[in-house]
């Protein structure tokens, strides 16, 4: 996620601003730029790459200005660049803003901006916000933000400074995060609270819609128009815990972040009952495709053999989900009529990578599924489906993995409804139950406490079983590994059905045993092999939709709320992070940096 800082008050700005946004590089992001206001002039600074690039290019300046807006961006529109860096400018100079979303509309605001004499610079849906100021400015920055808002749809945490307004700064925010840091002569502004800690524990953390005029003595909050007064929130934790927001781990906090992922994911792309991919408008050949395979390593093929049942079930293609290192050298059958679609959280696993440049030498089409704008696959494939989950600190993938699935009900329903495989009723269902599912995230991320007591029963034992059948096998597979790789307790994710044929002699008494059964259709069976464990004294929890009755046949029961069967895997693995995450702890692992693990894989 981009970052944005503020400073205005009596010392110089600059160095505050850097201070500020090198706190919040754990965001990750790929440019960074501040602009400072002295002597009613406007100075933007940027660069592409790292925090280190800007500070050397302030080492040739001389900014003494004490106001000043920064930023650290994270690419969503616009690959990383100079250009695309913010602070941007309007035509004249004269405001300078910095935003951290999407500003859905902008394309057709930019266009009418150009109509009007507007010239742009960047690509980025940012830069419209610039013009639109200075289309609209009538001497009054504070309802010149006003007046902007009400023309932009989206997701957006922006400040603005005025040339002609020196005393102050203006910022918005909705979805995006932001705060007003609170000094003693001087105020503060930032995305998070640690690039503001070091300064001030007292701060206003913004609400959605609220817009702040900010002067280095006052700091006035605004709800639709309407001046509020604003309660003070004393920050209580350290700095390193600030990163966190206040969370003990990333993990746990990337695992609390996935509903606002999945919004994230889903915004703009399901409207009015369809699915709205404009990322494959460019997709060759779509009714004669005859064969997807879901390529990738890890907890992103957990995704592709979700993605293979999806897509085989909505869209009636063959596919096939393959682990990439698996998938490179076995020679696949693959021409011009073959999808092939990479999952990759980082874009630079290389692996993954070598498998996409193999299948593009036999003549597939290329679909990437991916976190990172610019990353290298999304460079290399041909098309390109971003995820929105922000970037993912924790080396166990939990929201990345969770927009993953999210991207492959889209692609899915895509095919599906530009094939003419599904009705309009039908797609519309599915929509409406997809655009249900961060709520329900939300319900079973209630449940925390009791997976975490069941945990502490996990933690002290060194094998465990996650059953299923169907996608609730696909969804064993990453449990398992969830907890494999950070409580290094040893898992394995079994088809049901299969048990019987050898493993079944690992049961013993009271071993753990995660059995899914949310696919109604082949539930009886799940039960029946349950049943078989249970008979050689495994503990057995249950995982099964609300209201499914299952208490007599198990030991623990968790229940996920109704959905579409087919949708499950979203809301079943959460309890899985859950139990991994706790076990984990219990076990005084390192949940964000397990042993012998790297966050992105770039050697093979
Ligand atoms: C996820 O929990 C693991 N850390 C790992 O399996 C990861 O999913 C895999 O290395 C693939 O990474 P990528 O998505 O960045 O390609």
């Amino acid at each position: 996620m981009c970052g944005i800082v503020g400073y205005i008050g009596p010392k110089p700005a600059a160095p505050l601003m850097v201070e500020g946004l090198s706190k919040l590089e754990y965001r990750g992001y790929d440019s960074a730029g501040i602009a400072i206001l002295e002597d009613h002039q406007i100075e933007i600074i940027k660069r592409k790459g790292r925090l280190a690039e800007l500070v050397s290019a302030l080492e040739a300046q001389d900014l003494t200005g004490k106001v000043g807006i920064g930023h650290t961006r994270w690419a969503t529109h616009g690959k990383p660049s100079h250009e695309n860096a913010h602070p941007h400018y309007d035509c004249s100079k004269s405001f300078a803003v910095v935003h951290n979303g999407i500003i859905e509309n902008y394309q057709e605001i930019k266009k009418k901006l150009i109509a009007e004499g507007h010239k742009f610079i960047s690509e980025t849906d940012t830069e419209v916000l610039a013009h639109l100021v200075e289309k609209h400015y009538k001497g009054d920055l504070l309802q010149t933000v006003h007046h902007v808002i009400g023309l932009i749809d989206g997701a957006y945490a922006m400040a603005v400074i005025a040339k002609d307004e020196p005393e102050r700064i203006v910022c918005v925010r909705k979805d995006s995060p932001l705060v007003v840091g609170l000094g003693e002569g001087e105020n503060f502004l930032a995305s998070d609270i640690p690039a503001i800690l070091k300064h001030t524990r007292k701060v206003f953390l913004l609400e959605d819609g609220e817009v702040a005029t900010i002067t280095k003595d006052v700091v006035e909050v605004y709800q639709k128009g309407e001046k509020i007064d604003k309660e003070l929130f004393k920050v209580t934790w350290d700095a390193e815990a600030a990163e966190k927001g206040g969370y003990p781990h990333f993990m746990l906090k990337e695992i609390f972040e996935q509903p606002r992922a999945l919004r994230a994911t889903f915004k703009g792309r399901l409207n009015n009952g369809a699915v709205t991919l404009d990322e494959m408008r460019d997709i060759k050949g779509l009714d004669k495709i005859n064969k997807v395979y879901f390529v990738a390593c890890g907890t992103a093929y957990h995704a592709g053999l979700v993605g293979k049942d999806v897509v085989e079930n909505l869209a009636r293609i063959p596919a096939e989900a393959d682990i990439a290192s698996e998938f490179r050298y076995r020679d696949p059958i693959i021409d011009d009529k073959t999808l092939v679609v990479v999952i990759s959280q980082s874009g630079e696993t290389a692996d993954t990578l070598a498998a996409m440049r193999e299948a593009q030498n036999k003549g597939a089409q290329v679909l990437a599924v991916t976190n990172v704008v610019g990353s290298s696959v999304s460079r290399e494939a041909d098309l390109v489906i971003y995820t929105w989950a922000g970037p993912e600190i924790a080396v166990a993938s939990t929201k990345a993995y969770l927009t993953q699935l999210a991207a492959m009900y889209l692609f899915g329903l895509f095919l599906a409804q530009e094939r003419g495989i599904l009705t309009p009723k039908q797609t519309s269902e599915i929509t409406k139950a997809l655009r249900e599912l961060p709520g329900h995230v939300e319900t079973v991320l209630e449940q925390a406490g009791k997976v975490e007591r069941l945990a502490h029963e996990w933690a002290k034992r060194e094998n465990a079983f996650f059953i299923g059948r169907g996608l609730d096998w696909a969804v064993a597979q990453e449990g398992s590994l969830k907890l494999k790789e950070i409580s290094y307790i040893h898992a394995e994710a079994y088809a049901a059905g299969e048990l019987k044929h050898g493993t079944l002699a690992l049961i013993t008494e009271g071993i753990p045993v995660v059995a899914l059964a949310t696919q109604g259709r082949i539930y009886d069976k799940t039960i029946s092999n349950i049943k078989e464990v249970k008979a050689r004294g495994a503990h057995v929890t249950g995982l099964v939709f609300e209201g499914v009755d299952i208490s007599e046949t198990v030991d623990e029961v968790i229940a996920i709320p109704n959905t579409i069967p087919l949708l499950a895997p979203i809301l079943s693995v959460v309890p899985l992070q859950l139990l991994a995450y706790y076990a984990a702890i219990a076990r005084d692992s390192d949940v964000d940096k397990p042993r012998n693990l790297a966050k992105s894989v770039t050697v093979e």
